[in-house]
């Protein structure tokens, strides 16, 4: 079992890393966590995809996609992804995976301390509340959702005792983390490993792989600090400029944060690192698929994450498309 976890302040790449996975590594099932406020994009076959409640590994056909108990979705946000996607036969839901409501996004609406952090108002929070104070109606309680439930834990517990592979896509970032984040600018859940691990119903002692992703540069979309910002007029000139999924705004950007990165790594308790965007930092390493074919530059910064990091760098991303990967696992001699 393999973790993909945010490194940073979510908007990583974890999708394009999720989705790359699941067609290399033959993933049996792909676990996406979180809830609608985080928006992955994976770009294949020509088509830039934006999921909010599947994982990016419904690239491959073979892949059955979960939703575990600890997500939170939303019934039209979901229902058309479903068929956007034409993934129906192959999603589930778990039965208690917690269910949003118009009330929880009118709720969110002009909350003073939701808008002072910058938040998405799609109402996660609200109803993250609400099922705090056990009132959140839940998957099993809706008609419409009668055809996709399944026991996730167990469907995942099950898999691997057969010995079958499982990706455990994460969202958000480690530093937006309810827990280990910059509070009170922060999401409505532990974004870390752990966190990630109890919102499926599996264990630790199960996962092979932590695989944080980092960016090459950090962004940072709503409020709270963020070390090094660049000005507008600098992460235009350095082409480091992005908006948000699903909310388009445009995000705030600093360069790559080694001290970040070591807390990460430390949290998450990383076994290993995808770097993602590292054409960003250095153009000619665009679309490159081999580590030779990556400039020399590129290879020596590569080499200094997995110094001051200790920990294998076994995919590098090098454009948006899902096979614009550099894969240095098999001869780092890590099995993704
Ligand atoms: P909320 O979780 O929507 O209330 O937002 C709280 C904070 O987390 C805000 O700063 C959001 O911009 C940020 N946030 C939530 N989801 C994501 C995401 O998927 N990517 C990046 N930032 C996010
Ligand atoms: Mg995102």
């Amino acid at each position: 079992m393999t973790v993909i976890v945010g490194g940073f302040f979510g908007d990583e790449g974890k999708g394009k890393v999720a989705g790359y996975l699941a067609l290399s590594g033959s993933y049996n099932y792909a676990v996406r966590t979180g809830a609608i406020n985080a928006g992955h994009t994976v770009v294949f076959n020509g088509k830039t995809y934006r999921l909010r409640v599947v994982s990016a590994g419904f690239v491959n056909k073979s892949t059955r996609l979960l939703i575990p108990p600890g997500s939170l979705i939303k019934l039209d946000v979901f229902l058309r992804e479903v068929e956007e996607l034409g993934v129906r036969g192959r999603v589930y839901v778990d039965y208690n995976t917690g269910v949003i409501e118009d009330v929880h996004v009118a709720r969110e609406r002009g909350d003073p301390v939701l808008v002072a952090i910058g938040s998405t108002l799609q109402g996660v929070g609200a109803a993250m509340a609400d099922r705090v104070l056990r009132r959140l109606r839940l998957a099993r309680g809706f008609a419409e959702l009668g055809e996709f439930l399944v026991d996730v834990p167990s469907t995942v517990n099950e898999a691997l005792e057969r010995g079958e592979k499982v990706l455990v896509e994460g969202a958000q970032g480690t530093f937006l983390s309810l827990y280990h984040g910059t509070y009170p600018y922060v999401t409505s859940r532990d974004t870390t490993a752990s966190g990630i691990l109890s919102e499926v119903g599996v264990g630790p002692k199960l996962v092979d792989n932590v695989l944080v992703v980092f960016k090459a540069y950090v962004t940072r979309v709503g409020e709270g600090s963020l070390e090094g910002e660049l000005s507008v007029e600098e992460i235009e000139r350095r082409g480091w400029v992005e908006r948000g999924s699903v909310t388009g705004r445009l995000r705030r950007v600093a360069p790559f944060n080694f001290k970040l990165a070591e807390r990460a790594v430390m949290l998450n308790s990383a076994t290993c690192i995808a770097i993602t965007k590292i054409d960003a930092l250095f153009p000619g390493a665009r679309g490159a698929r081999s580590w030779s074919g990556l400039p020399r530059e590129a290879r020596e910064w590569i080499e200094e994450v997995e110094s001051r990091l200790k920990r294998p760098v076994v995919l590098i991303s090098t454009g948006e498309r899902i096979e614009d990967v550099v894969d240095r696992s098999r001869d780092l001699g890590v099995e993704l």
